[in-house]
């Protein structure tokens, strides 16, 4: 995975969750006479959101040998792990790719969204100075873990699986804080992924706004902006970011593909309670079919649309709104909101 994905360089560090000691994840390989010839690895996941919780499972690293590539050995392998999710409870499958095209020929959908901002040195220079800032120390480890789990919308860690990532190579981590007390934080690049970004963060809009001009003047001049991701549902963040005057997009934040279609619609049943009917069938080729039902009127729906009444891509709710007026319903608790910050991707 190293020879094809870092040119030799070292992927473990950066995966603690899968490469490490004692690392909940998984790989999946294929080879022949303990040579392996594709492989790909796996992490099963509980994504908080808001009140709710869903099992997901993460995918990442997919490398084939170059010699071995276009005989099927990555579908073979990507098709193994969506299985092995499935079987360890897992709804969705989430990953992240260059090239969209392949994963979208095996049924891949855009899924769920992310706040992308802009911060070029004019935005910076109006961003607050507060608090006392430095480069996070292991001192400081268990109060991050603080601040990340007060977000509405995350990856449920342990402190332990906080810790492995916050020490992952090629990431520089800034803190702020008051006497001993640190009251935000902001991580900046991790390994070969997220250069000039701050794809992790804690507290409050103003501190962390503080902290990403901290990150811009230690690069002295080396970038002329800086990218910072944030959950869809920030809005106390984007509003503080808009006023000082950085761009923002709503980009999309994964690959997805539903993994179980029962469990989806059980979920979908869950989240549309009191408004809808679900009715789920199997029929005799082993296939799912999904009904959503108001006392008027009816609609069958795929996989795919599963995953677009959940979390649609870029936030446009086109088809939940469709979908609303065919019934005559509205889902009061969809769409959700997941979001997955930078340090957990695998
Ligand atoms: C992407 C990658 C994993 C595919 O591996 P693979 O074992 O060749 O995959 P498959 O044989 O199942 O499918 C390869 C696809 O590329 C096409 N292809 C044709 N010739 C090819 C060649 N010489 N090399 C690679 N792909 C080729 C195949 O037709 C197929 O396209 P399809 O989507 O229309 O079916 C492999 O190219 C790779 O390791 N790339 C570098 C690492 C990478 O980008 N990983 C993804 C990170 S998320």
């Amino acid at each position: 995975m190293e020879r094809v994905l870092r040119s030799g360089g070292e992927l473990a560090g950066e995966y603690p969750l899968v490469f490490g000691p004692d690392a909940p994840g998984s790989l999946v390989t294929l080879g022949e006479d303990g040579i392996v010839h594709s492989a790909c690895a796996t992490l099963v996941r509980d994504l908080v959101i808001g009140g709710e919780r869903l099992r997901i499972g993460l995918i990442g690293s997919v490398a084939t040998d170059p010699d071995r590539r276009g005989r099927g050995l990555a579908t073979r392998v990507l098709e193994a792990a969506e299985r092995e999710l499935a079987r360890d409870g897992a709804v969705l499958a989430l990953l992240w790719a260059d090239d969209a095209s392949f994963y979208r020929r095996r049924g891949w959908r855009e899924f769920a969204s992310e706040l992308d901002f802009v911060f070029d040195a004019e935005v910076v220079a109006r961003l607050p100075q507060r608090g006392t800032q430095r480069r996070a120390a292991p001192d400081d480890e268990g109060a991050l873990h603080r601040l990340y789990s007060r977000h509405r919308s995350r990856v449920e860690r342990t402190e332990a699986e906080t810790r492995a990532l916050l020490r992952s190579p090629g990431m520089e981590t800034l803190v702020m804080h008051e006497d001993r007390d640190v009251r935000a934080y902001a991580c900046l690049g991790r390994g070969a992924d997220f250069a000039g970004t701050i794809h992790e963060w804690g507290g409050s809009p103003e501190d962390v706004l503080a902290l990403v001009r901290a990150h811009f003047e230690r690069l002295h001049g080396t970038r002329n902006e800086l990218f910072l991701l944030a959950p869809p549902d920030a809005h106390e963040f984007a509003a503080f970011a808009k006023d000082v005057g950085a761009r923002s997009a709503v980009g999309v934040l994964a690959l997805a593909k539903i993994l179980d279609p029962i469990a989806a619609a059980e979920r979908l049943a869950d989240w549309t309670r009191g408004e809808a009917r679900v009715d789920i069938e199997t029929g005799n080729e082993g296939e799912t079919s999904v009904t959503l039902s108001s006392p008027t009127h009816s609609t069958t729906l795929r996989a795919s649309d599963l995953l677009e009444l959940f979390a649609p891509a870029r936030g446009e709710c086109a088809r939940l709104g469709e979908l609303e007026r065919r019934l005559d319903v509205s889902f009061a608790r969809l769409p959700l909101a997941p979001f997955v910050w930078g340090l957990d991707s695998i």
